[in-house]
């Protein structure tokens, strides 16, 4: 009888011991062979039951079987760990670490915070629509004549007959006007899209910054105070300005801003075309036209909008050469911001 058991568990032992690739497997069977409480151990306690005649020679089976497991698992354990310091001296811990590269904010997203955070400054909320829009609200509620040319499919995305990508970011005032009764301050960022020729000086989407007040009282001299204070604090202190009238559908009057030329100071330079002048904004005042398509009362309240195109703006600031950059996602370009 133990002499099977004994033949048995040396098989399973062979095949067990014959795997073992690794020091968690090594002592797994340690454990189940050769430990206090293992299988040889139980081996032995059973040679108490045998007779007489047997003992001395199935002890002696025993022991060398135990004397044999025991040399199996030392050269095991010594190849192992003898395996494992050579791992460590491969590894050369004095190397300096590898260092992950950390993405960075994109410049125009930089510049859109460092906008935000005046118009914040000065009392403006921050709202945003979707970029595919209604023609109802990026034309017609603006005040847009059904045959203005900005309508034409020349300039705009169009998705179907009702539905387009947005050309401006004028509509989020439409749906701001919608949602919220006055007052209303707020500044609404967010991309725009336009069917135009691509080149150096403009591409097919952008983003803009719209800006928008409606209160009883709201004046003009307050649109200009505002804005003037907004152009010192993202570009100089003591740049000079110019409003000049212009025209947009949904607002009466209508201007545009300049501010001396930050590159040549006024003087004339290749970016300012030696004017010394740099338009960087379209404002006026709401059309009560439109405040009648919002439901607003146009004769209780008066409001103020703006808008600047962000690309235009960086471009500027940064002395860049072509608004493409801003879109080809070239490392060397971004990393440089
Ligand atoms: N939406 C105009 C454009 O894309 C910019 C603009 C001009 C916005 C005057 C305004 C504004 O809110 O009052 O060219």
């Amino acid at each position: 009888m133990l002499t099977e058991e004994i033949q048995q568990i040396r098989k399973e032992s062979d095949k067990d011991f014959s795997s073992v690739d690794n020091a968690k497997k090594l002592e797994e069977l340690r454990i189940k062979y050769l430990s206090r409480n293992g299988l040889l151990a139980n081996l032995f306690d059973n040679l108490k039951n045998v007779s007489k005649e047997e003992k001395p020679s199935l002890g002696k089976e025993l022991n060398e079987f135990r004397n044999s497991l025991t040399e199996k698992y030392n050269s095991l354990k010594s190849n192992l760990d003898n395996a494992s310091d050579q791992l460590k001296d491969q590894i050369d811990l004095t190397l300096p670490g590898i260092k992950r590269i950390i993405g960075s904010k994109h410049i125009i997203i930089q510049t859109l915070d460092e906008i935000k955070s005046i118009f914040n400054g000065m009392g403006f909320s921050v709202f945003e629509g979707p970029e595919l829009e209604s023609d109802y609200n990026n034309f017609e509620a603006l005040n847009f004549p059904p045959d203005h040319p900005a309508r034409d499919m020349q300039d705009t995305f169009f998705i179907s007959k009702d539905f387009l990508l947005r050309t401006h970011t004028s509509p989020v005032q439409i749906r701001t006007m919608n949602k919220y009764k006055p007052p209303v301050r707020a500044i609404m960022p967010g991309l725009a899209y336009r069917n135009e020729a691509i080149n150096a000086r403009s591409y097919c989407v952008f983003h803009q910054v719209e800006g928008l007040y409606v209160d009883t009282d709201v004046t003009f001299a307050e649109l200009k105070g505002t804005l003037v204070s907004f152009a010192r604090q993202f570009y100089m202190n003591d740049l000079k300005y110019r409003f000049r009238p212009s025209f947009f559908p949904f607002t009466e009057p209508s201007a545009e801003m300049d501010i001396t030329c930050f590159i040549c100071k006024g003087k004339g330079c290749k970016i300012c075309k030696k004017t010394g002048w740099l338009e960087i904004l379209g404002c006026g005042m709401v059309d009560p036209n439109v405040f009648n398509n919002v439901d607003y009362d146009s004769e209780k309240y008066t409001g103020y909008a703006f808008g600047m195109g962000i690309e235009r703006i960086a471009l500027l600031k940064y002395g860049i050469d072509d608004i493409r950059r801003f879109f080809e996602n070239d490392l060397r370009f971004l990393k440089q911001f």
